[in-house]
Protein backbone atom coordinates (compact mmCIF):
# COMPACT_ATOMS: atom_id res chain seq x y z
CA UNK A 1 0.00 0.00 0.00
CA UNK A 2 1.21 3.40 -1.22
CA UNK A 3 0.37 5.49 2.50
CA UNK A 4 2.63 8.58 0.75
CA UNK A 5 -0.50 8.93 -2.09
CA UNK A 6 -2.85 8.36 0.86
CA UNK A 7 -5.66 7.15 -1.85
CA UNK A 8 -7.29 3.92 -0.31
CA UNK A 9 -9.87 1.17 -1.23
CA UNK A 10 -11.49 1.41 2.50
CA UNK A 11 -11.66 3.00 5.51
CA UNK A 12 -9.59 -0.33 7.01
CA UNK A 13 -6.57 0.81 5.27
CA UNK A 14 -6.06 4.09 6.87
CA UNK A 15 -5.09 1.85 10.50
CA UNK A 16 -2.17 2.83 12.20
CA UNK A 17 0.77 0.85 11.80
CA UNK A 18 4.79 0.66 11.67
CA UNK A 19 4.33 1.43 7.65
CA UNK A 20 1.61 4.40 8.58
CA UNK A 21 2.15 5.20 11.85
CA UNK A 22 0.02 8.17 14.01
CA UNK A 23 2.03 11.44 13.74
CA UNK A 24 4.56 12.20 16.16
CA UNK A 25 4.73 15.97 17.27
CA UNK A 26 6.92 17.73 19.12
CA UNK A 27 5.77 19.91 22.00
CA UNK A 28 7.52 23.82 21.64
CA UNK A 29 5.46 25.89 23.38
CA UNK A 30 4.77 24.08 26.60
CA UNK A 31 8.21 22.46 26.38
CA UNK A 32 10.44 21.60 30.16
CA UNK A 33 13.59 22.78 29.68
CA UNK A 34 16.53 19.90 29.33
CA UNK A 35 13.65 17.67 27.94
CA UNK A 36 12.17 17.05 24.94
CA UNK A 37 8.68 15.97 25.00
CA UNK A 38 6.68 14.25 21.67
CA UNK A 39 3.02 13.85 21.34
CA UNK A 40 1.84 10.86 19.50
CA UNK A 41 -1.84 11.71 17.59
CA UNK A 42 -3.67 9.59 18.19
CA UNK A 43 -6.76 11.02 17.18
CA UNK A 44 -5.22 11.00 13.79
CA UNK A 45 -6.64 7.43 13.48
CA UNK A 46 -9.34 7.21 10.98
CA UNK A 47 -11.97 6.65 14.07
CA UNK A 48 -10.66 8.85 16.37
CA UNK A 49 -9.19 7.81 18.84
CA UNK A 50 -5.90 5.29 20.23
CA UNK A 51 -8.88 2.95 20.47
CA UNK A 52 -8.97 1.81 16.60
CA UNK A 53 -6.07 0.30 17.40
CA UNK A 54 -7.47 -2.48 19.88
CA UNK A 55 -10.93 -2.69 18.05
CA UNK A 56 -9.08 -3.74 14.93
CA UNK A 57 -7.22 -6.25 16.81
CA UNK A 58 -10.21 -7.63 18.53
CA UNK A 59 -12.59 -7.19 15.26
CA UNK A 60 -9.77 -9.50 13.17
CA UNK A 61 -9.73 -12.38 16.08
CA UNK A 62 -13.43 -12.56 15.80
CA UNK A 63 -13.56 -12.67 12.68
CA UNK A 64 -10.86 -15.00 12.07
CA UNK A 65 -12.33 -17.36 14.32
CA UNK A 66 -16.01 -17.33 13.01
CA UNK A 67 -17.65 -15.94 15.33
CA UNK A 68 -18.61 -12.96 13.58
CA UNK A 69 -21.66 -12.58 11.06
CA UNK A 70 -24.72 -11.05 9.37
CA UNK A 71 -26.56 -12.40 12.42
CA UNK A 72 -24.33 -12.43 15.34
CA UNK A 73 -22.62 -8.82 15.99
CA UNK A 74 -20.80 -7.26 18.72
CA UNK A 75 -21.98 -6.57 22.32
CA UNK A 76 -19.26 -4.51 24.52
CA UNK A 77 -19.16 -2.38 27.76
CA UNK A 78 -17.04 0.80 27.25
CA UNK A 79 -16.56 4.37 28.24
CA UNK A 80 -17.11 5.54 24.39
CA UNK A 81 -13.67 4.97 22.48
CA UNK A 82 -13.42 1.81 21.93
CA UNK A 83 -17.42 1.49 21.40
CA UNK A 84 -17.17 4.46 18.99
CA UNK A 85 -14.27 2.28 16.89
CA UNK A 86 -15.61 -1.08 17.06
CA UNK A 87 -19.39 0.45 16.13
CA UNK A 88 -18.08 2.28 13.07
CA UNK A 89 -16.41 -0.93 11.96
CA UNK A 90 -18.88 -3.13 12.60
CA UNK A 91 -21.43 -1.36 10.57
CA UNK A 92 -18.55 -0.86 7.45
CA UNK A 93 -18.62 -4.73 7.39
CA UNK A 94 -22.65 -5.27 8.34
CA UNK A 95 -22.42 -6.54 11.47
CA UNK A 96 -24.69 -5.04 13.89
CA UNK A 97 -23.28 -3.57 17.24
CA UNK A 98 -24.46 -2.77 20.66
CA UNK A 99 -22.77 -0.41 23.18
CA UNK A 100 -22.91 -0.52 27.28
CA UNK A 101 -22.38 2.60 28.29
CA UNK A 102 -22.25 4.37 31.76
CA UNK A 103 -23.96 7.11 32.44
CA UNK A 104 -21.74 9.39 33.03
CA UNK A 105 -19.99 9.03 29.60
CA UNK A 106 -20.19 12.38 27.93
CA UNK A 107 -23.40 13.26 25.29
CA UNK A 108 -21.22 13.41 22.67
CA UNK A 109 -19.53 10.39 22.88
CA UNK A 110 -23.34 8.60 23.59
CA UNK A 111 -24.60 10.16 20.06
CA UNK A 112 -21.45 9.33 18.55
CA UNK A 113 -22.18 5.68 19.10
CA UNK A 114 -25.66 6.09 17.95
CA UNK A 115 -24.36 8.07 14.89
CA UNK A 116 -21.89 5.15 14.48
CA UNK A 117 -24.68 2.55 13.81
CA UNK A 118 -25.04 1.08 17.28
CA UNK A 119 -27.54 0.27 19.38
CA UNK A 120 -27.15 1.79 23.16
CA UNK A 121 -27.53 0.79 26.42
CA UNK A 122 -27.02 3.62 29.25
CA UNK A 123 -26.83 2.46 32.39
CA UNK A 124 -25.43 4.08 36.01
CA UNK A 125 -22.09 2.65 36.78
CA UNK A 126 -18.78 4.11 37.47
CA UNK A 127 -17.19 6.75 34.59
CA UNK A 128 -15.11 3.59 32.95
CA UNK A 129 -17.33 -0.11 33.15
CA UNK A 130 -16.21 -2.00 36.33
CA UNK A 131 -15.55 -5.63 35.63
CA UNK A 132 -17.16 -7.92 38.57
CA UNK A 133 -19.70 -5.26 38.97
CA UNK A 134 -22.93 -7.61 38.42
CA UNK A 135 -25.26 -4.72 37.44
CA UNK A 136 -22.39 -2.76 36.07
CA UNK A 137 -21.63 -2.25 31.92
CA UNK A 138 -19.85 -4.81 32.03
CA UNK A 139 -22.54 -7.06 33.88
CA UNK A 140 -24.77 -6.34 31.37
CA UNK A 141 -22.53 -6.66 28.32
CA UNK A 142 -21.91 -10.20 29.32
CA UNK A 143 -25.35 -10.78 30.23
CA UNK A 144 -26.68 -9.68 26.69
CA UNK A 145 -23.57 -12.37 25.53
CA UNK A 146 -24.94 -14.87 27.52
CA UNK A 147 -28.59 -14.56 26.85
CA UNK A 148 -28.09 -14.76 23.43
CA UNK A 149 -25.21 -15.91 21.98
CA UNK A 150 -26.50 -16.23 18.28
CA UNK A 151 -27.19 -12.68 18.23
CA UNK A 152 -23.73 -10.85 19.99
CA UNK A 153 -19.97 -11.79 20.73
CA UNK A 154 -18.19 -9.97 23.53
CA UNK A 155 -14.66 -8.67 22.52
CA UNK A 156 -14.35 -7.69 26.22
CA UNK A 157 -11.42 -5.54 25.85
CA UNK A 158 -10.60 -5.66 29.58
CA UNK A 159 -9.50 -9.36 29.53
CA UNK A 160 -8.84 -9.39 25.68
CA UNK A 161 -5.02 -10.04 24.88
CA UNK A 162 -5.54 -9.05 21.20
CA UNK A 163 -6.16 -5.29 22.92
CA UNK A 164 -2.43 -5.20 24.56
CA UNK A 165 -0.84 -7.27 21.54
CA UNK A 166 -1.84 -4.65 19.13
CA UNK A 167 0.16 -2.09 20.74
CA UNK A 168 3.18 -4.75 20.64
CA UNK A 169 2.49 -4.71 17.09
CA UNK A 170 1.33 -1.54 16.00
CA UNK A 171 2.06 1.50 18.64
CA UNK A 172 5.44 0.06 19.65
CA UNK A 173 7.20 -0.22 16.78
CA UNK A 174 5.94 2.83 15.18
CA UNK A 175 7.49 5.07 17.93
CA UNK A 176 10.79 2.68 17.62
CA UNK A 177 10.55 3.62 14.03
CA UNK A 178 10.04 7.55 14.05
CA UNK A 179 12.23 7.79 17.35
CA UNK A 180 15.03 5.79 15.18
CA UNK A 181 15.47 4.04 18.30
CA UNK A 182 15.94 7.22 20.45
CA UNK A 183 13.00 7.13 22.60
CA UNK A 184 13.67 7.02 26.05
CA UNK A 185 10.50 7.60 27.80
CA UNK A 186 6.65 6.72 27.42
CA UNK A 187 4.00 8.37 28.99
CA UNK A 188 1.03 6.33 28.78
CA UNK A 189 -2.62 6.48 30.83
CA UNK A 190 -4.43 3.69 32.39
CA UNK A 191 -7.62 2.43 31.19
CA UNK A 192 -7.75 -1.37 30.12
CA UNK A 193 -4.27 -1.23 30.36
CA UNK A 194 -3.62 -2.25 26.82
CA UNK A 195 -1.53 0.26 25.78
CA UNK A 196 0.81 0.46 28.33
CA UNK A 197 0.81 -3.33 28.70
CA UNK A 198 1.50 -4.08 25.18
CA UNK A 199 4.16 -0.96 24.45
CA UNK A 200 5.61 -2.32 27.66
CA UNK A 201 6.07 -5.56 26.62
CA UNK A 202 7.37 -4.33 23.12
CA UNK A 203 10.03 -2.30 24.88
CA UNK A 204 10.97 -4.62 27.64
CA UNK A 205 11.91 -6.73 24.20
CA UNK A 206 13.78 -4.18 22.15
CA UNK A 207 15.42 -2.21 24.94
CA UNK A 208 14.72 -2.09 28.14
CA UNK A 209 15.96 1.08 29.22
CA UNK A 210 13.12 2.74 27.75
CA UNK A 211 11.32 3.62 30.70
CA UNK A 212 7.52 3.52 30.95
CA UNK A 213 5.99 5.93 33.03
CA UNK A 214 2.21 5.59 33.75
CA UNK A 215 -0.15 9.00 34.44
CA UNK A 216 -3.34 8.11 36.94
CA UNK A 217 -5.84 11.42 37.88
CA UNK A 218 -6.53 11.46 41.55
CA UNK A 219 -9.65 9.82 42.77
CA UNK A 220 -13.29 11.17 42.22
CA UNK A 221 -12.06 11.80 38.57
CA UNK A 222 -14.47 12.54 35.66
CA UNK A 223 -12.02 11.30 32.64
CA UNK A 224 -13.66 8.60 30.69
CA UNK A 225 -11.53 6.06 29.93
CA UNK A 226 -9.40 6.61 32.56
CA UNK A 227 -9.05 4.62 35.98
CA UNK A 228 -7.14 5.27 39.28
CA UNK A 229 -5.24 2.79 40.44
CA UNK A 230 -7.90 1.66 43.06
CA UNK A 231 -9.43 0.58 40.45
CA UNK A 232 -7.53 -0.83 38.59
CA UNK A 233 -7.37 -4.91 39.78
CA UNK A 234 -10.41 -5.21 37.48
CA UNK A 235 -8.51 -4.65 34.45
CA UNK A 236 -6.83 -8.13 33.34
CA UNK A 237 -4.21 -7.06 31.25
CA UNK A 238 -2.85 -3.95 34.21
CA UNK A 239 0.90 -5.39 35.09
CA UNK A 240 2.55 -3.29 37.49
CA UNK A 241 5.78 -4.87 36.85
CA UNK A 242 5.88 -3.59 33.53
CA UNK A 243 5.75 0.04 34.60
CA UNK A 244 8.98 2.12 35.99
CA UNK A 245 6.31 4.57 37.76
CA UNK A 246 2.73 5.49 38.11
CA UNK A 247 2.51 9.23 38.76
CA UNK A 248 -0.99 10.00 40.60
CA UNK A 249 -1.93 13.80 39.25
CA UNK A 250 -4.79 15.93 40.59
CA UNK A 251 -7.61 14.93 38.26
CA UNK A 252 -8.87 18.82 37.61
CA UNK A 253 -5.66 19.42 36.03
CA UNK A 254 -6.65 17.01 33.07
CA UNK A 255 -9.12 19.48 31.55
CA UNK A 256 -7.03 22.44 32.58
CA UNK A 257 -4.02 21.07 30.45
CA UNK A 258 -5.95 20.10 27.91
CA UNK A 259 -7.06 23.70 27.01
CA UNK A 260 -3.64 24.97 27.28
CA UNK A 261 -2.54 22.32 24.81
CA UNK A 262 -5.16 23.71 22.48
CA UNK A 263 -4.53 27.42 23.10
CA UNK A 264 -0.81 27.25 22.88
CA UNK A 265 0.81 23.96 20.79
CA UNK A 266 -2.53 24.18 18.36
CA UNK A 267 -3.18 20.68 19.58
CA UNK A 268 -6.84 19.89 20.36
CA UNK A 269 -6.11 17.53 22.66
CA UNK A 270 -8.42 15.94 25.28
CA UNK A 271 -8.26 15.51 28.83
CA UNK A 272 -6.80 12.04 28.97
CA UNK A 273 -4.01 13.91 26.72
CA UNK A 274 -3.71 16.49 29.18
CA UNK A 275 -3.28 14.63 32.40
CA UNK A 276 -0.70 12.89 30.63
CA UNK A 277 1.19 16.00 29.30
CA UNK A 278 1.06 17.02 33.39
CA UNK A 279 2.84 14.03 34.43
CA UNK A 280 5.49 13.90 31.69
CA UNK A 281 6.10 17.75 32.43
CA UNK A 282 6.31 17.47 36.31
CA UNK A 283 8.31 14.10 35.61
CA UNK A 284 10.72 15.97 33.13
CA UNK A 285 11.07 18.73 35.72
CA UNK A 286 12.37 16.40 38.47
CA UNK A 287 15.37 15.57 36.94
CA UNK A 288 16.77 18.10 33.81
CA UNK A 289 18.20 16.56 30.86
CA UNK A 290 17.46 12.88 31.91
CA UNK A 291 14.17 13.23 29.49
CA UNK A 292 15.96 13.29 25.91
CA UNK A 293 13.18 12.24 23.75
CA UNK A 294 9.61 11.58 25.84
CA UNK A 295 7.18 10.27 24.00
CA UNK A 296 2.96 10.54 24.84
CA UNK A 297 0.27 8.84 24.12
CA UNK A 298 -2.16 11.22 23.27
CA UNK A 299 -5.34 8.89 23.15
CA UNK A 300 -7.75 11.40 21.63
CA UNK A 301 -8.95 15.35 20.85
CA UNK A 302 -11.03 17.25 23.12
CA UNK A 303 -14.12 17.52 20.36
CA UNK A 304 -16.12 14.44 22.33
CA UNK A 305 -15.52 16.61 25.41
CA UNK A 306 -16.97 19.98 24.90
CA UNK A 307 -20.10 19.15 27.32
CA UNK A 308 -17.30 18.20 30.28
CA UNK A 309 -15.52 21.62 29.56
CA UNK A 310 -18.11 23.27 30.02
CA UNK A 311 -18.60 21.71 33.58
CA UNK A 312 -15.37 22.68 34.30
CA UNK A 313 -15.26 25.65 32.43
CA UNK A 314 -18.25 27.65 32.20
CA UNK A 315 -17.16 30.71 30.96
CA UNK A 316 -15.91 28.66 27.89
CA UNK A 317 -20.37 28.85 27.04
CA UNK A 318 -20.15 32.49 28.01
CA UNK A 319 -21.18 34.48 24.51
CA UNK A 320 -22.11 31.09 22.35
CA UNK A 321 -25.63 32.31 21.86
CA UNK A 322 -27.27 35.83 19.97
C1 LIG B 1 -9.49 8.91 26.08
C2 LIG B 1 -8.80 7.68 26.57
N1 LIG B 1 -7.59 7.81 27.12
C3 LIG B 1 -6.93 6.74 27.60
C4 LIG B 1 -7.45 5.46 27.56
C5 LIG B 1 -6.68 4.32 28.16
O1 LIG B 1 -6.17 3.42 27.21
P1 LIG B 1 -6.06 1.87 27.58
O2 LIG B 1 -7.46 1.34 27.64
O3 LIG B 1 -5.25 1.27 26.47
O4 LIG B 1 -5.40 1.75 28.92
C6 LIG B 1 -8.71 5.29 26.99
C7 LIG B 1 -9.34 3.96 26.98
O5 LIG B 1 -10.51 3.80 26.77
C8 LIG B 1 -9.40 6.41 26.48
O6 LIG B 1 -10.62 6.29 25.91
Amino acid sequence: MDHTRRVYNDVFEMLPGPENPSPLVRINAMSVPGATLYAKLEWMNPFGSVKDRAAWAMIRELERDGRLTQERGIVEPTSGNTGLSLAAMASARGYRSRMVVPNKVPLEKKVLLKIAGADLDVINDNLCPSPGMGDGSIGLAKTHARAQPDKYAMPNQYENEANARAHMETTGPELWRQSDGKISHLFVSLGTCGTATGCARFFRERNPDVKVVAVQPSEGHDVPGLRNKSELHVSALFDESLLDEVMEIEHELAYTRALDLSRREGLLAGPSSGLIYEGARRYAERDPGAVPFGVMIFCDNIFKYVSNMIKHMPELAEGTTA
